[in-house]
């Protein structure tokens, strides 16, 4: 049975070992090369977090983490970020993707984030279709032979955080 919780600063060994759970074209997949040891350098830029500038999301069972869904804004008051998920082979088609990006959006949204930015390979035909589930609005475009999808965070899946007046200010009796 898995779990999900926010992906934390001391997860770097579980972290480095999900690579372990992850095949050649999952891995090709997410990092558009196959990467099979986490260097230094890259396990220490995925594990600086901040809330509300880099959040990742994972989810894990008795063997680890399974899965890791993460977004990174662009500027520290961008409404916008770039976002990018993997999730092991053996737990595929299980609603983990799905579970995983529901939560990093009502993060990002909480931030100030309205719109996620996926890069994907041109071949990756059902990562679009993952993608395009995720929310009713998506629109894409070739950027150096790379597929980019950005994903509108639908304003009806969260709750309105200002209230909105409708008709002008309110009149007062009297
Ligand atoms: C894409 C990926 C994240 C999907 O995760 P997942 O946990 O398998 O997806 P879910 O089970 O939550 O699926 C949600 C929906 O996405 C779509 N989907 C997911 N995988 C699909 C596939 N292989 N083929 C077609 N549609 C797919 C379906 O619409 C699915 O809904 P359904 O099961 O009700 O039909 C996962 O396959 C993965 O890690 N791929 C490799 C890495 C990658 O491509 N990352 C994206 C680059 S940023």
């Amino acid at each position: 049975m898995q779990r999900t919780r926010m992906l934390t600063p001391d997860d770097g060994a579980a972290l480095a070992a999900l690579l372990t759970r992850v095949s050649p074209d999952t891995s090709y997949a997410r990092f558009h090369g196959v990467v099979r040891v986490l260097t230094t350098a890259t396990l220490s830029r995925l594990l600086d977090l901040e809330q509300g500038r880099h959040e990742a999301v994972i989810a894990e069972t008795d063997e680890g983490i399974v899965a890791v869904a993460r977004y990174v804004r662009d500027t520290p008051t961008s409404a916008e970020a770039e976002v990018a998920i993997v999730v092991a082979d053996a737990w595929q088609r299980a609603g983990i993707g799905r579970k995983l990006m529901q939560e990093l959006m009502t993060a990002a949204w909480q931030a100030g984030i309205r719109h996620f930015r996926a890069t994907m390979m041109p071949e990756s035909a059902p990562v679009r279709q993952f993608v395009s589930s995720l929310a009713p609005t998506t629109r894409g475009c070739i950027v150096d032979g790379k597929v980019v999808v950005t994903i509108d965070l639908p304003d009806s899946y969260f709750p309105a955080t200002t209230p909105v007046r409708v008709g002008g200010p309110e009149k007062r009796e009297g």
